[in-house]
């Protein structure tokens, strides 16, 4: 195998999908501490400082301590290549959360175990299910109270409709949780004072059947533990790597990152689990990163703002084959020109570097001077193929946009348009009324903020928006169907976007059966073509 193969083999491509506090943050930090590129806990997080550190890029990150962008963090662990790609934690997430799945290869699933799948994790869990990719589960916060563990299982099966395979089976909880049974190996993992998680601490492995275990764990939870077993054994699935690829099932870990109790044990065990970059589908067929020796990249995340002064953007993409050199002539396909990639950068731990290289499977960020979209491919091939497109992801809140200064329109409308190219929010228009407002929708509330503040101080436009109250949209999959002539309920609207396409807005959910029901044949999606 090529050097260059060789790279992209030990990459490790992975976002962390959690509900705000489950423990994700902690989880990524632990795994730094593992990977060596932190030495003690701590130094990454803390509320005040790195939660932001990592990216102070907009003011209003700053003024609201608010992360709106994701990054990237890359280290090496074990002859890994590690990319985790982090995602905004707080509850006002953003449309690039879920673009930046489409960058993963898998993702690592953390559930707070006194709390069980959660309103975002069901959110972020379904674009996963959408591209098929595995879930691992890391069922965090053991050394609290946590639920029963079988019930655990039951809420993510029933909740997400994914099986589970417990890996390993805690040992107690709360004030009790010893360790971890691992179910291949047949032995107890315990784990020794971390002083609070600051250090790695020991793991002591002792067979099941080594009488050693009652003396270590109390006689009564080893006879838990085994009636436990041996329920688990009758009950759940087995193990199946297949299944596992094909994101139809979750190999599930305990563990607590705050203790780092079960964090090494769970990132080897993923590791070894979970695949190297894998195919991407293009116009001209799969193309896989072991055959493909050419440079190929799509854009899944336009970061603006960078510096005010110069309005400059920053392009991320998922290098998907070959590798990439600093200062490289790429061809941008879908601007059917030659490009130099130029100022690659990649995140290391909270900090920003240039970089010179990377390869398939890696994230790096390039300048953008205003010519890249979401979804764009950049290759070196001469196919000059393009990726399978980002879908456009259901917007959850709406508002219409009223300009303080209707004599500012053409600022108003350079703005807007160009916020909406970056994806940080989607525009709508009314649909037959001859009306020219324009509708915006957004993932998360705050990226109405995000709007205002730009069109403020980039463009010097000021408005106000009107809140609507829908909730879910749908866009109509099939072409033929005559938007005039659908019956709704009557919390339903009709909008376009940009492209003359027609979408369906509602308030209840239940109203979408209801609009199904009443119109045969009509097929709404909840992901849009970009
Ligand atoms: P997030 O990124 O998913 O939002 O969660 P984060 O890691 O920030 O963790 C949220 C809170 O849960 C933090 O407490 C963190 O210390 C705590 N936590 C994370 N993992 C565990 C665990 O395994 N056990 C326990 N008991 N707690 C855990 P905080 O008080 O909000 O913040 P801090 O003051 O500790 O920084």
């Amino acid at each position: 195998m090529s050097d260059i193969k060789n790279e992209i083999k030990k990459r490790r491509t992975f976002a962390i999908i959690s509900h705000p506090d489950a423990g994700k943050t902690t989880l990524t930090e632990k795994f730094l501490l593992y990977g060596g590129v932190i030495n003690t806990a701590g130094s990454v997080k803390g509320k005040a400082t790195a939660k932001h550190a990592v990216s102070d890029w907009m003011e209003i990150e700053k003024e609201r301590g608010i992360s709106v962008t994701s990054s990237v963090l890359q280290f090496n662990y074990d002859g890994y290549c590690i990319n985790i790609l982090d995602t905004p934690g707080h509850q006002d997430f953003s449309e690039d959360t879920y673009r930046t799945l489409m960058a993963a290869d898998s993702a690592v699933m953390v559930i707070d175990a006194s709390k069980g799948v959660e309103a975002q994790t069901r959110k972020l869990f379904k674009v996963c299910a959408m591209r098929h990719i595995p879930v691992f589960t890391f069922i965090n916060k053991m050394d609290r109270d946590a639920k029963d563990t079988f019930d655990l299982l039951d809420d993510i099966e029933k909740e997400l409709g994914i099986p589970t395979c417990p890996v390993n089976w805690p040992i107690g909880s709360g004030k009790a949780f010893k360790g971890v049974y691992d179910r291949k190996q047949r032995e107890v993992d315990l784990f020794s004072d971390t002083r609070k998680g600051t250090s790695m601490g020991d793991v002591k492995k002792v067979s099941i059947d080594d009488p050693e275990v009652d003396g270590l764990i109390g006689t009564e939870a080893k006879g838990v533990l085994e009636d436990e077993i041996e329920l688990l054994d009758g009950a759940s699935a087995e193990f199946d790597q297949d299944l596992v690829d094909k994101g139809e099932l979750s190999p599930v870990f305990f563990g607590s990152a705050l203790t780092n109790f079960g964090v090494e044990t769970f990132l080897q065990h993923f590791l070894s689990m979970t695949t190297s970059p894998l195919p991407r589908m293009s116009d001209h067929g799969e193309i896989d990163p072991m055959t493909e020796d050419d440079f190929s990249a799509f854009v899944f995340k336009i970061q603006a703002n960078m510096n005010k002064a110069h309005r400059d953007r920053i392009a991320f993409m998922r290098i998907c084959s070959g590798e990439f050199d600093a200062g490289m002539t790429v061809w941008h396909v879908q601007g059917q020109k030659e490009v130099r990639l130029s100022q690659p950068q990649q995140m290391m731990a909270s900090e920003r570097k240039i970089i010179d290289r990377a390869y398939g499977g890696d994230i790096i960020g390039v300048f953008d001077p205003g010519i890249f979209s979401i979804g764009d491919t950049l290759t070196t091939s001469k196919d000059k193929f393009a990726y399978e497109g980002i879908p456009t992801f259901a917007p959850e809140h709406f508002a219409r946009v009223r300009q303080v200064d209707t004599m500012k329109r053409k600022q108003f409308v350079k703005g807007i348009n160009q916020i909406a190219q970056e994806g940080a929010i989607q525009i709508f228009q009314e649909y037959n009324t001859g009306m020219e407002e324009i509708i915006v929708g957004v993932v998360g509330v705050l990226q109405f903020d995000v709007l205002k503040y730009r069109l403020k101080n980039e463009y010097n436009v000021e408005i106000i928006l009107e809140n609507l109250p829908y909730e879910h949209i749908r866009w109509i999959e099939n072409t033929e169907i005559d938007l005039d002539h659908i019956s709704g309920t009557s919390d339903m609207k009709k909008i376009k976007d940009l492209k003359d396409r027609p979408l369906l807005l509602f308030i209840h959910e239940w109203s979408i059966r209801m609009t199904l029901e009443r119109n045969e044949g009509l097929v709404l999606s909840e992901f849009g073509r970009s």
